[in-house]
């Protein structure tokens, strides 16, 4: 979910009032993914690095998450999402700990639609919180597969996504998903944030339904030829 600053910038405003809209295109977001069928949204709200902003952006944010669990939990609980948060709790204040808990234990029997917020997460910091728990665990070298790390890692409730995402215009993926994305399709989109919407939505989705996913095999023409020949 990038370019809120940016946005609030071009009409002179805060940061801050971009990063306010931003949660209004999330909770449309949700929304739109939900009548379409997507039953797995996860978005990045919060990564590893953004402590590095300045203090006043940081605690910002934070105070948003508060009143946006206030003001939007009921709605998208209605609506039958699952919210789940994925990263690294153990360093953000009580406060907001303690909305996260009240957003995913009064929305844990929806079964519309699962949107995982990533906040204070890292894809990196995943593989490693993963591999720390495998040690915990005492697994021996030899029990330590693709599928049993995966299953440690903070979205092993969500299958793949097998599409990503990014406005903002940047062409990268910002340590976001890293296990998870080996075979997503990736979509960039000069769009800002705030200004997503179904549109943005669709034009993506659409952009998905182009792409041949082979998952490392080959189309399967070249199947056919290859057994002929
Ligand atoms: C994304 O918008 C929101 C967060 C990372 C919290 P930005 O704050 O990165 O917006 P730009 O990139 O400055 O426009
Ligand atoms: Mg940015």
């Amino acid at each position: 979910m990038d370019g809120n600053g940016r946005w609030a910038r071009k009409r002179f405003m805060p940061r801050f009032f971009g990063h306010k809209q931003g949660v209004d295109a999330l909770v449309r977001t949700v929304q739109a993914c939900a009548d379409r069928g997507v039953e797995y949204l996860t978005v990045f709200a919060f990564s590893s690095e953004n402590w590095k902003r300045p203090a006043e952006e940081v605690s910002g944010l934070m105070g948003l998450v508060l009143v946006a669990v206030s003001k939007y939990l009921t709605r998208l609980s209605d609506q039958g999402v699952r919210i789940r948060i994925v990263g690294d709790r153990t360093q953000v204040s009580d406060k907001v700990r303690q909305a996260w808990e009240q957003a995913e234990a009064s929305t844990c029997h929806n079964t519309r639609i699962t949107l995982s917020v990533a906040f204070n997460y890292g894809g990196r910091w995943d593989v490693v919180q993963a591999c720390q728990q495998a040690v915990r665990l005492g697994l021996a070298p030899e029990e330590i597969d693709e599928r049993r790390l995966a299953q440690l890692m903070a979205l092993s409730f969500a299958p793949d996504p097998d599409l990503f995402i990014r406005t903002g215009g940047e062409v990268r993926i910002s340590n976001f998903l890293l296990w998870q994305v080996a075979y997503a399709e990736l979509v960039f989109s000069d769009c800002l944030w705030p200004e997503f919407g179904e549109a943005e939505l669709d034009a993506a989705l659409a952009e998905f339904a182009r792409r041949d996913r082979r998952f490392g095999d080959v189309k399967a023409p070249e199947r056919i030829e290859a057994s002929a020949g």
